[in-house]
């Protein structure tokens, strides 16, 4: 269908970009990077070693002897560190509530963007996170700015939650949601916004299958 090319999908958490992006990259034969994960493993690791989070000169050392990367699967894509699977680890709520605090240094970024962009290096690539149309892939051809409501995510959230036995109320869902798009929308460095050629899709009212329609219309235009 397509000639290779990087489509870039942003938006805040639990927009359901991992999933669209997933289902996206399977159809179309792209390879699929969740660089969320990525901003997530390296948390993981530093709670794992108790490394200060606002320390960010350690967690750059953590990451030069961490390799990051990801194996696809049938229904889902493992991530590693080096050689531990740390796939649902990096899900848990203590990872989740701090990941933003990593996510903010720009030094953390510099080095994660690089990796992400040597992964993107040959198209045919299909990235999720906050910053890929505007700092990662600002020349993709395909970019798209998810979005839906508070209420809609954390209902999603809780029900994704439920299925993998993290048992957390659905008011405190919504805070975590708020608080996590006020830090990664306030940061100093790369803070999520939509870039000016993205796409806006609003997902609150559509199912998956629905928001990939939507998304493979853009790519179809693209290829015209
Ligand atoms: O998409 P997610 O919830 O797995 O992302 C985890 C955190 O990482 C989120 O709080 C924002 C941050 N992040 C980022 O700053 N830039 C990205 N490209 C991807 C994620």
């Amino acid at each position: 269908m397509t000639n290779k090319m990087m489509i870039a999908i942003d938006g805040p958490a639990s927009a359901g970009k991992s999933t669209v992006a997933k289902l996206l990259a399977n159809e179309l034969g792209y390879i699929y990077c969740d660089t969320g994960a990525m901003y997530r493993a390296l948390t993981y690791e530093a709670l794992q070693k108790g490394i200060n989070l606002e320390d960010e000169e350690a967690l750059i050392i953590l990451l030069e002897k961490n390799a990051i990367s990801f194996e696809p699967t049938e229904k889902n894509q493992k991530v590693y560190l080096n050689n531990k699977e740390v796939t649902e680890a990096i899900r848990q709520p203590d990872v989740t509530n701090s990941v933003s605090a990593v996510a903010a240094h720009s030094q953390v970024r510099k080095e994660l963007v690089k990796r992400q962009q040597k992964i993107a290096d040959k198209g045919g690539v299909v990235m999720d996170g906050r910053d890929i149309g505007t700092t990662v892939l600002p020349h993709a051809e395909v970019k798209i700015f998810l979005i839906a409501s508070v209420e809609e995510r954390a209902e999603r959230r809780y029900k994704e939650n439920k299925l993998n036995g993290i048992d957390t109320p659905l008011e405190q869902l919504k805070k975590e949601i708020s608080d996590r798009d006020y830090k990664d929308s306030h940061r100093e460095s790369s803070p999520l916004t939509k870039a000016e050629d993205a796409v806006l899709l609003d997902t609150t009212s559509l199912d998956i299958q629905q928001v990939i329609g939507k998304i493979k219309e853009v790519v179809s235009s693209r290829i015209s």
